[in-house]
């Protein structure tokens, strides 16, 4: 690959301990000791993802890394900070300044983990920029290989949102938007491990942060591939809720985006009517009737009314469907 890997820290050992591991993955990595020198290795080559420790002399590595949003603001950023560092480094996370952190000494797998995921984060934004759909939606394959249970969920909701759409009367670059946002509504889950994502049971405080966070982190995707709003309006509220409950902004009614209101459906009636590692798939009427019994609370009661009437006049759908499966 010409787009590279780029670990910055004033210690050595960090450093050479970083390129042993990434070469037996048969990756070379760039390293700087100092922020100074990382500036000058962005300047000069594509860099994918920066690795950056915080206490150094000199810049701090936050400094490095707002900087860099600047020279190169598709640099994927990840912060390496000790324990006592963990504020500074949950802040920038919030503020969407960087990807991830790191918290040295790191466990190899998850370093290793951290980076793939970073990679991936660089390569869909690349592809959106360009806007090569075919691009995009193998980017999305990948990212639902993550979590076997949602293989082909994102191609079903656009399906299911644009048959609403086209319902609604919505124009065409709507209906486009509708398409990308249905794909994309879940790739801010690139920024929630593994482990949280296939974890069976409750989740504690601090993963629940991490996954209600993924709408932001998506819509963030989005926003630097400079994709329409209303693409990034879909993968920012596709978990409201009509009754305000929702997150990440407990928007309420028609303060949701209705194109957001159109996803959020479709999404649930997909979920529902595929299995699911904690629970069986409903069929087809079942489902119905669940959306049914959250119009008001959950769901948008008009659009809900509207999307029975469609599926139940559509009954070719189940068999699209498992051709598509
Ligand atoms: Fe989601
Ligand atoms: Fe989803």
């Amino acid at each position: 690959m010409s787009e590279k890997i780029l670990f910055v820290d004033d210690e050595d050992y960090i450093l050479e301990i970083a390129q042993t591991l990434f070469a037996k993955k048969g990756i070379k990595i760039l390293v700087a000791k100092n922020a100074v020198d990382a500036l000058a290795l962005v300047g000069n080559n594509e860099i994918a993802v920066l690795v950056s420790d915080n206490q150094m002399p000199g810049m701090k590595g936050i400094d490095l890394l707002s900087q860099v949003k600047t020279i190169s603001p598709d640099t994927v950023k990840i912060l390496m900070t000790g324990y006592a560092d963990l504020t500074t480094a949950i802040d920038a996370i919030n503020k969407s300044e960087v990807f991830r952190f790191i918290v040295k000494p790191w466990n190899n797998k998850q370093l290793v983990d951290i980076i793939g995921d970073a990679r991936k984060r660089y390569t869909l934004i690349k592809s959106l920029k360009k806007g090569d759909e075919a691009a995009m939606l193998s980017i999305v394959h990948a990212l639902e290989l993550k979590d076997a249970s949602t293989r082909g969920h994102s191609e079903r909701v656009a399906k299911y949102a644009l048959l609403i759409a086209r319902e609604m009367g919505f124009d065409a670059d709507t209906k486009r938007a509708i398409k990308f946002g249905s794909w994309l509504h879940d790739c801010g889950k690139i920024g929630v491990s593994e482990s949280i994502l296939h974890h069976n049971g409750p989740l504690d405080d601090a993963d629940i942060h991490m996954v209600r966070n993924h709408p932001l982190w998506g819509a963030e995707v989005a926003r630097q591939a400079r994709l329409p709003d209303v693409v990034v309006r879909i993968i920012l509220s596709h978990h409201e809720r009509y009754d305000g409950k929702g997150y990440p902004a407990g928007l309420k009614g028609e303060d949701i985006p209705v194109e957001a209101r159109v996803v959020g459906i479709a999404d649930i009636f997909d979920a529902l009517t595929t299995e699911r590692p904690y629970r069986k798939s409903c069929d087809i009427e079942e489902a119905l009737d669940i959306l049914s019994s959250i119009k008001g609370s959950v769901l948008d009661p008009v659009l809900v009314d509207l999307f029975l009437n469609i599926i139940r006049n559509y009954d070719t759908i189940a068999v699209s469907r498992q051709n598509a499966d």
